[in-house]
């Protein structure tokens, strides 16, 4: 529910075919079936895109302190972010130099099949746990000890690799941070930095307290769909009409696949409706310092390749996507708040959360039909209707960078 933003979002002219390409049918194509469910290509799209892009993984709330870290999944591969005691967040893979063993073991993986949420912060796929380490990173296995800068501090027996600490540091991944958030980028230098990839949000945003906010409670799914089905769908809202009866009755554009709405400008709800709850009000005060527009819209972000940002006056709903394989994502949903709301005695974020629980809901069983539907040997190919446009922005983002060279050659 949300237009992509563009800056670093891709305009390749590759990927998605133009409205009468397909014998005059007047709509543009999807992409093709197998960029969904094909393995194979699930393979490429991790190294093209979720390694080589910055990926959100946590809340820098969690990595407050010195030997502050974080564990995540990014499409199979674990990484540590660490805040060392300069106070610099670092990103490594969750790697000994010496045999290869985990340093941190990574969580065992959340259930498979659309199971119910779970409230569970930190355990399982994706962000898959946090906690702090006592000034060193010390292997399991046969205790070597690296720094938390990464550096290989020492060996036991083996004093004469002093000398080569540098070169047996832990393998680094490149780590920034927006508005709270964290991001990786596991290919280190594979594109521009993360403030060029926000591109205008951090400006659209500028007034709410993003890297202020605390999360106040979690959710978490496992979506048998492809993590672009589910960043497609949140592009969009053609579909809102007849999947979300309940959010269309809050926001009434949205029953008419929110045409016309200004995004930028933030949606209106219904006449006395200011958040996104069932009353479509709260007890929780707005942020501080919002427009007179912001105190009564809601707002929304895609940033791809992972991370979903929808705004109300009073919380903030981040999701992140963590690809599992071609057809299976897991979602994590975590809800911001103020942090002076959080403290109150009578904090209850049910409100917010039980409201998005229904609509996550019915936006991942519609995802999952969607994956299950393009299996069949028959699916080429969908089709998309000019109000879904801005869901095209998806597959030229993934086209362009499946292909830089195609890319160009398209007039980007
Ligand atoms: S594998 Fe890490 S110390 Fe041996
Ligand atoms: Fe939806």
């Amino acid at each position: 529910m949300r237009a992509t933003e563009r800056t670093g979002g891709g305009r390749a002219r590759t990927g998605v075919a133009p409205p009468g390409a397909d014998g005059g049918v007047p709509l543009a194509r999807s992409l093709p079936g197998a960029s969904y469910t094909d393995e194979g290509l699930f393979r490429r799209e991790r190294e093209a895109v979720l390694y080589r892009d910055w990926f959100c993984v946590g809340r820098a709330e969690m990595l407050a302190g010195p030997g502050e870290y974080l564990v995540a999944d990014v499409a199979g591969e674990s990484v540590i972010v660490v805040r060392g005691g300069d106070g610099r967040l670092r990103c490594f893979y969750n790697l000994c130099r010496h045999r290869g063993s985990r340093l941190v073991p990574p969580a065992a993986g959340g259930r498979p099949g659309g199971g119910p949420a779970e409230p569970d912060a930190t355990c399982g796929a994706g962000r898959a746990g946090h906690g702090r380490f006592a000034g060193a990173i010390r292997c399991p296995y046969h205790a070597w000890t690296y720094g938390l800068d990464g550096s290989l501090r020492s060996a036991p027996f083996l004093p004469d690799l002093r000398q080569h600490r540098a070169k047996l540091a832990l393998h680094p991944v490149e780590v920034d941070t927006w508005g709270g958030f964290v991001f990786a980028r596991l290919e280190p230098g594979a594109g521009g930095p993360l403030a060029a990839r926000l591109g205008r949000i951090p400006a659209r945003l500028a007034r709410y307290p993003l890297a202020g906010l605390r999360t106040g409670a979690t959710l978490r799914y496992e979506v048998a769909a492809n993590w672009k089905v589910i960043v497609e769908n949140y592009n969009e809202c053609y579909h809102c009409g007849p999947v979300h009866p309940e959010l269309c009755d809050l926001v009434p554009a949205f029953a008419r696949g929110g045409a016309g709405l200004d995004w930028d400008a933030g949606v209106p709800h219904r006449d006395g409706a200011y958040t996104f709850t069932a009353t479509g009000t709260t007890r929780r005060a707005p942020f501080p310092g919002l427009s007179e527009a912001e105190l009564n819209r809601h707002k929304g972000e895609l940033i791809l390749p992972n991370l979903m940002i929808s705004l109300s006056a009073d919380h903030v709903a981040a999701f992140t996507l963590w690809p599992r394989s071609a057809g299976r994502t897991t979602v994590i949903c975590d809800f911001l708040f103020h942090p002076d709301e959080i403290a109150r005695p009578d904090f209850d974020p049910s409100d917010a959360v039980r409201f998005w629980d229904l609509v996550n809901r019915q936006d991942w069983r519609i995802c999952e039909l969607v994956q299950d539907g393009m299996t069949s040997r028959r699916f080429a190919a969908g089709y998309l209707a000019p109000m879904e446009e801005p869901s095209a922005d998806v597959g030229r983002y993934v086209a362009r960078l499946l292909d830089p060279s195609a890319a160009h050659e398209g007039g980007e």
